[in-house]
């Protein structure tokens, strides 16, 4: 799910200086480069976390581009989220053999046992839900990638076994 920008809310500054500090060197370090909102962008997720709205905007006001191109950017790669993810992260391959071999059976047993939605994060910070594009191991749909270790051939039933150990982390 993507946040709603009001693209003539421009925003020309952030609210909090930790971020701030963090951000404009990453501005000033890229902002001439040929593709510097990807750039920018990139070094923004990798070193903050996530890329929020307000974010958004104030990346947009800093490089003089519109905010509709910068929220595009981070709308269209699975690899920006726009809150900061939990401690561990599973994602749901939704290319086409996973689709068809069962991941949107693998989700709705996955809101079941969380709580959550897809691009969520449990509220005590420890678990992440996505949905992605084909990572590669079509031959083993449907894939479920835990913390960057691919899962394959997952069935719902099995699921709940596989985060186990992660929610029993976030009960300690
Ligand atoms: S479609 Fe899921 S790994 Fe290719």
């Amino acid at each position: 799910m993507t946040d709603v920008i009001e693209n003539t809310n421009e925003k020309t500054n952030l609210a909090d200086p930790k971020l701030r500090e963090m951000i404009d060197p990453i501005l000033a370090a890229n902002q001439e480069l040929p593709g510097a909102t990807m750039v920018v962008l990139n070094e923004i997720q990798r070193t903050v976390g996530y890329v929020s709205p307000e974010i958004q905007q104030y990346v947009a006001y800093r490089l003089g581009v519109p905010v509709s191109v910068v929220h595009g950017v981070v709308s269209f790669y699975s690899f920006f989220t726009t809150q900061p993810r939990g401690k561990h992260t599973v994602k749901f391959c939704l290319g086409t053999a996973c689709y068809v071999g069962g991941t949107p059976q693998i989700i709705e047993k996955a809101k079941q046992i969380t709580g959550i939605e897809p691009g969520k994060t449990t509220a005590n910070g420890n678990l992440t839900l996505e949905v992605c594009r084909c990572v590669g191991a079509c031959s083993q749909a449907p894939v479920v990638v835990i913390d960057d270790v691919i899962q394959g051939r997952v069935r719902p039933n099995r699921f709940p076994q596989l985060i186990r150990s992660i929610q029993e982390e976030g009960k300690a």
